[in-house]
Parts: structure tokens; sequence; C-alpha cells
């Protein structure tokens, strides 16, 4: 396997995430991770992450060094001066930060370039640079700026890179790593979704053992496979619980029963009273998130304890996690709370169990398949755990609730009908808490406006406005327009994800 070490790069998770892309299995480890655990976990290649710290910090940093005396080993960004520092080259902090995208000048006769342009686009992002070689080294790639950009040793054995092939900036990123990883280290591609499979099982064996377990189910691609792996694993002692919270699409309720009734253990909680009453005349959307965080978790409390459960088991991935952050906490600022994170409050009185917390909703996508998880469930677009609440703006009743549901039900069957719905991240309406003058049946109206929110993203984390055709919006707004009591005028968002995020709250 390939160990990832990590300094605190913003990056590290997705270079894990590239890593399983080739089929190799990695995990990510501390910076103070020693060469035995190393060993004893079988690791052959060992990549050091970019991270915030200067060089000189260095000697603050507890870092097992005999690890370079034994595997394979890429630095990247500050992984690579970190080694460059281990065999006496030097590095400054430079006068400027180099940072975005920058022409890299590979030697292209060396094997972790094989197949990259002569001149290829790289994603730089550094203020300390090497200036000086380290010994046994020699240089394989520059860039107009950094003379020293990238290095091997004369073994090849060990890389450095001043740049990052870990992200889609970086043109020709992959080719890089499936270079190192195959062609450097002789790894084969034989990491698939199956064994990805085997490891949540095999975490949820080791965490859960013979204890009960209760289950977040929310119908979402995530929370539906992790409730068929806890019921393949724990059998009857894995209970999950579909909380109705009153902010659900149209008839989800009864679909999700439909599915989940008698293939697992599921109790069906409809809580929509209690979650209206604590959201009234709420209209800060951090205040709806951590109001609706906090019931679900009150919720789940209650139905463990009466299962007689000391587990909660979630579906959260990696991007809820990272956006979640305390600009405090970790290395990125909080976007917002998502609620099975953020909305956790202190005193949890159950252990989590968050076995996809390092994945990507595209990888549990292919973990669903492998279970037999139906298509509608598969490629379901995500639905945000705070439901409808985060697309009306401002504070929530039961008569925008249902103007929104009906809304939304017309955009997914139109998608649908027009062959678009699976090529689309997600697609859904917002209501505004605008009103704007209209004319229908030659009376004037002054109603609601609706936003229609349809974008295209690989994982959430970022994402563009979809270029709908024209007719299939026009479809979209005459029937909302028609048919939602209360709407008298549609608006397309054509933003996207940054500057916005998906959803509107
Ligand atoms: P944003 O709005 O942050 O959303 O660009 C990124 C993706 O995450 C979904 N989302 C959530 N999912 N709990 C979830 O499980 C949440 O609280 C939550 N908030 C947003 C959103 O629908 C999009 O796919």
């Amino acid at each position: 396997m390939v160990a990832v070490i990590d300094f605190g790069s913003q990056y590290t998770q997705l270079i894990a995430r590239r890593i399983r892309e080739l089929n190799v299995f990695c995990e990510i480890f501390p910076s103070y991770v020693t060469l035995e655990t190393l060993k004893k976990k079988n690791v052959r290649a060992v990549i050091l992450s970019g991270g915030p710290g200067h060089i000189y910090t260095l000697e603050k940093i507890n870092f097992d060094d005999r690890i370079f005396d034994n595997f394979f080993v890429l630095g990247i960004c500050y992984g690579l001066q970190i080694l460059a520092k281990h065999f006496g080259g030097e590095v400054v902090t430079g006068e400027k930060r180099e940072y975005g995208e920058t022409i890299f000048y590979p030697d292209i006769d060396e094997r972790i370039f094989s197949g990259v342009s002569k001149k290829t686009v790289v994603w730089m992002s550094h203020w300390d640079t090497v200036v000086k070689l380290p010994y046994g080294f020699k240089v394989i790639g520059r860039t107009d700026n950094t003379d020293i950009a990238a290095i091997k040793n004369n073994e090849g054995r060990i890389y450095g890179l001043q740049f990052h092939p870990e992200v889609v900036h970086t043109k020709e990123g992959k080719t890089i790593l499936k270079n190192f990883l195959y062609s450097i280290c002789g790894f084969r591609p034989e990491w698939n979704p199956g064994s990805m499979l085997e490891l949540v099982e095999r975490e949820i064996r080791e965490k859960v053992g013979n204890e009960k377990v209760v289950c977040g189910l929310s119908g979402g691609v995530d929370s539906s496979t992790l409730a068929i792996i806890l019921n393949n694993v724990c059998g009857k002692n894995a209970l999950s619980v579909f909380v109705d919270n009153g902010l659900l699409r149209k008839r989800e309720g009864e679909k999700i029963k439909d599915i989940f009734k008698g293939r697992v253990n599921f109790k069906y909680v409809d809580a929509g009273e209690l979650f209206l009453k604590r959201l009234k005349g709420v209209a800060c959307p951090e205040k709806k998130r951590k109001i609706i965080g906090n019931t679900f978790i009150h919720i789940f409390e209650k139905e463990a304890s009466r299962f007689g459960a000391k587990f909660l088991a979630q579906g959260t991935l990696y991007p809820d996690v990272i956006e979640s952050m305390s600009p405090f906490g970790g290395n990125s600022s909080r976007i917002k709370t998502h609620h099975n994170v953020g909305g956790l409050p202190e005193k949890l009185h159950l252990i989590l169990v968050e076995p996809f917390k390092f994945l990507f909703k595209d990888e549990v996508r292919g973990i669903a398949k492998e279970i037999g998880l139906p298509d509608f469930i598969i490629n379901r677009h995500p639905f945000p755990g705070p439901g409808l609440a985060v697309r009306i703006i401002g504070s929530i009743d039961r008569r925008r609730i249902e103007i929104l549901r009906e809304a939304d039900s017309i955009v997914i069957e139109e998608m649908k009908r027009a062959g678009l719905y699976s090529e689309i991240w997600q697609a859904f309406a917002v209501l505004l808490p605008v009103k704007s003058v209209g004319v229908m049946g030659d009376k004037r109206t002054y109603e609601n406006v609706i936003a229609l929110r349809i974008v295209k993203s690989v994982d959430g984390m970022t994402a563009e406005w979809a270029k709908v055709p024209y007719d299939v919006l026009g479809v979209i707004s005459n029937r909302i327009v028609n048919e939602v009591r209360g709407v008298n005028r549609i608006v397309y968002d054509i933003t996207s994800k940054p500057p916005a995020t998906i959803e509107w709250e």
C-alpha cells in the first residue's frame, strides 16, 4: 500500500483519492508516524503531503526520517522541501509566494514524466523554494520562476515535486502519479470498490463488534449504502432510523419505507411537527442548520437508548467534513455547518461510526453498485440533511414548504423527462423571500419567486451551472407558474461554485 503522510495540506485527502482512482490502496498517516508502524502495514511507497508550514518550522515536526531509507518516496511541495533539507539541500523563503497555474518543463525522458508534454500546466502554491540541490539528487524539471521544481535521487527511489500533481489544475498530474505508482514503485491497479467495501466492513466489525448500533438513514445514497452494509455486518444489532422532519421532497417518506422495510431492521419516526415548532421564526441559515442537526441527534439518542445502542452510524462524506471545519480547528475555513457534522452537540451520548468519512460521493456510489442497491438510489441527486429548510430562504412555514415541494417535484420530473437527470449533479428549486408583480388572466398578481438551481459537479466541492436547453427551462417555468399556487416568476441561477455554493443556505 501507499502511505500518505499528512503535514496539514488541504489537499491531503485529494492525494489519497487520486491514488484510489488509480486503483492502488492507500491510507493517510499523521506526520509523526513511525517506521515500525508503516512496516507493519506493509507499506511500499510513501507520499509526503504539502503543508502550511515554513521549512524553518521543520525542527518542531516530529518526523521519523528513517522513512527515507526504507520506501519509495514522493515529496509534494512542503514534502519536497522536507526531503531536500534532509539530504543537505538548501531551502529559503522567497520574496513572494508563487501561487496558481504555472508552465512546467519536465525532463520527459524521466520515467515519472513519461507521456507528459514538454511544456505542461501545473498548480503551484508555495513560498519556500529549494535553492541548492540535495546530495545525490538531480533536477528533472523546472519552471520560469523555480530552477529546482522536480528532483530525483540517483537511485531513482526518491522523488520530489514543487507543484501539486493531485489537483485538477495540474493538467497531467494524474499521468505523473500513475507513472510514480505503476512504473517506479511497481504497483498494479488492483484496488477497487469491492476492496473499499471490505475495508468499510472491517472498520464496522472492529468498532462495533457485538454491540448495538443505530444508523441515521436519510434515503440518500450514502446513508442507504451504510444501512445495508450495517445490516450485512451487524444483522439484528443494527437499527436504521428514518426521521421524517417535515422537510422532505414529495412522497419521499413513502418511497424510503417501501425500499427499506423488510430489507433492514427499520424504524420510521414522524417528527415533522417537532422540527417545525423549533424552526418557527428562524431565518438565519446557520441557526436553522444547527437546530435541525440538534433535533436529529436528540431523536437518534432517544431511539438508540430504546434500542440499547451505544453507537450512531452516519454516512458522512469527506466534503461534509472539510466544509464544516471551524476556522480555528483545521486548515480549512467553515463554509457551512453540514448537519451531520457541525450539528453534533458537544456532549454526544453516542459513539460515532462514520466509515465513509474519507470517501467522496462517487466512491460511495461505486460501493452502492457493489452491494446491489437499486439505480434509483445510486443515481439520486444529493439532498442536504436539513432538506427543504435550506432552500426556503428566510423563515419557514407549512405553506412555504408546500409551495417549494410542489415546484421541486416539477423540476425533477422535467429533468428526467428531458433525459438530463443523470447528467446533472443536482437540480432543484429555491423559494426566495421576494414577491413580484405579475399578470394572470388579466388580473394583477403579487406572488413568490422561485429560483432554479441546476449544476454539474464531480464531488460537490466545486460546481458549474448547467447549460440546460432553453426549451426545458421554459417547460419547467410554465409548469411551476401554472401548477403551483403562489408562484408567478421563475429565475435561473447562473453562478458556479465557487464563488456561490450549491445550496442557497
Ligand atoms: P454546498 O451548498 O455546500 O453543498 O455547495 C455541497 C453539497 O453538499 C450537499 N449539502 C449537504 N449534505 N448535509 C448533507 O448531507 C448537509 O447539511 C448539507 N448541506 C449541503 C449539497 O446538497 C451539495 O450536494
